[in-house]
């Protein structure tokens, strides 16, 4: 195990002089006159170790090798770099076929080495996408801890429909060549493992709100996961969600904290990320520092639903999906208002509720619940979440209307019987987060083993 003190990103702070052992991935290597050059990595860093071998880099090493390389660290006369390590004995730990590895120097399209999942990791740009997504996952965490918020772990197999929107994974380990049968011809799902129908969850929001009625503050992290055949930039089947939920909490509170936490998130991220954030500056997006930089400082804006339909109709331009009063959002929307109208993140507001899940909180107009979802540039919606529906009648009504049933919900209902509670809450897409930050513009280059339709590979 290299531990820390040994891994490369500590060998840069020690003096010329010291004698050390660095191990890694030969990511290149180059060869002149009688004098070899490794560039080392191993994950730790952005910046890679240059190792210089005097008589040249032997025959046995080639590009994508793991190798242990004794020597002292010298002071580096290349720019950028404090010290560079003089070998003095290289170990070959596992060789490499370089004549069919798959990483070559000249680099590769973010296409082609989303088909060499295994592999790609090596790489800068994934190198850098998954310690920035480490450094925001431990982001989030600390920003709830430090609030005294509860992690809850809600579970991934469920029978109940959070979104109530359907698109769900089908969980059974019935046989699907020989499925039992009721008398009416439909599948019987009372052979099936857990009794009925069960499917992976689509959100860990509702027992969330279980453990809101007795901890007051909580939050869930996990993978969730959507049916939907979305083919976009910014969909998964599988994605990674943070849910915080409150009680004593309204939709005031629920936006303000959405705020806080993102700005705490990307000032972590400023902090801790700085060359994986250069590196994303200089060759992904030249503007993603200067516009991190720009949150981290300043408010969002906010506007409701009915604002921003005014603001798009106004708009002079011809929409791919016509706006008018009552159609939900479209990424094109989304993005007119946080890109063209206010430059900043945009909170939006007061949805109809025909548009939004049946556990949103009613409005006095009768016609509007208390939701938000949290727009930002380049990505469209990022957060959405609302204050939940805390009163019994008005609730059933809900699922009713919304062609619900609702048995399935006797229990999210009960705690409407047994101390209910304003609370609110949101849920935040964690890959999308780390498109925000890093300016990677697909969705499957920040997860590290995309599921969408048709590729479950890996
Ligand atoms: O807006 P959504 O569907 O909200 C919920 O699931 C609520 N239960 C959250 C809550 O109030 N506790 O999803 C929340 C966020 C979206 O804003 C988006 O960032 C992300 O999850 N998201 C996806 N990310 C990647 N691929 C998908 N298919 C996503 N669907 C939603
Ligand atoms: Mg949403």
């Amino acid at each position: 195990m290299i531990r820390i003190g040994e891994r490369i990103v500590d060998l840069f702070q020690l003096q010329p002089g010291t004698p050390v052992t660095a191990r890694g991935w030969v990511k290149t290597f180059r060869n002149s006159k009688e004098t070899g050059f490794i560039q080392l990595t191993d994950g730790s860093c952005f910046k890679d170790l240059q190792v210089v071998v005097d008589g040249g880099v032997p025959a046995n090493i080639g590009t994508g090798a793991c190798v242990s390389i004794r020597g002292e660290l010298v002071e580096s006369p290349g720019a950028g770099q404090s010290v560079e390590l003089r070998a003095d004995e290289i170990e070959l730990v596992g060789a490499s076929d370089t004549t069919t590895y798959p990483m070559q120097k000249k680099g590769h399209s973010l296409e082609f080495l989303r088909e060499k999942a295994h592999l790609r990791v090596r790489t800068n740009t994934f190198g850098s996408v998954f310690r920035v997504r480490n450094a925001v996952s431990w982001a989030i965490h600390k920003f709830f801890q430090e609030r005294g918020f509860i992690n809850v772990h809600s579970p991934l197999i469920t029978t109940s429909d959070c979104e109530g929107a359907g698109a769900m994974f089908g969980v059974t380990t019935l046989d699907m060549q020989n499925l039992p049968r009721t008398e009416d011809k439909s599948v019987d799902f009372s052979q099936d493992f857990f009794g009925k129908p069960a499917h992976l969850t689509v959100s860990g929001q509702l027992e969330a709100e279980i453990f809101a009625t007795a901890f007051s503050n909580v939050y869930t992290f996990g993978p969730t996961f959507r049916a939907e055949n979305s083919n976009t930039p910014r969909h998964l089947a599988e994605f990674w969600m943070v849910e915080p939920e409150m009680a004593f909490c309204d939709l005031d509170g629920d936006r303000a904290l959405a705020e806080e936490f993102l700005r705490y998130v990307i000032k972590h991220v400023l902090d801790n990320c700085g060359q994986d954030l250069e590196f994303f500056n200089q060759r992904i997006d030249n503007t993603v520092i200067e516009t991190l930089e720009h949150v981290a400082n300043s408010a969002f804006e906010h506007v409701t639903y009915t604002e921003a339909v005014k603001l798009l109709e106004a708009a002079n331009r011809s929409w791919e999906f016509p706006v008018q009063w009552g159609v939900d959002l479209q990424s094109e929307h989304e993005r007119y208002l946080t890109e063209d109208v206010f430059k900043k993140p945009v909170v939006v507001t007061d949805y109809p509720k025909e548009i939004k899940a049946f556990y949103m909180r009613m409005n006095e107009d009768n016609k509007t619940v208390r939701a938000m979802d949290v727009l930002v540039p380049r990505i469209g919606e990022i957060i959405g979440g609302s204050q939940r529906e805390e009163r019994h009648d008005v609730l059933v009504d809900r699922i009713t209307s919304s062609g619900l049933p609702l048995e399935p919900y006797w229990w999210y209902l009960e705690l409407r019987k047994y101390g209910t509670v304003p609370h609110a809450g949101f849920g935040l897409g964690l890959e999308r987060l780390v498109m925000y930050v890093t300016g990677m513009k697909n969705i499957r280059d920040v997860i590290p083993f995309p599921r969408t339709p048709g590729n479950a590979d890996f």
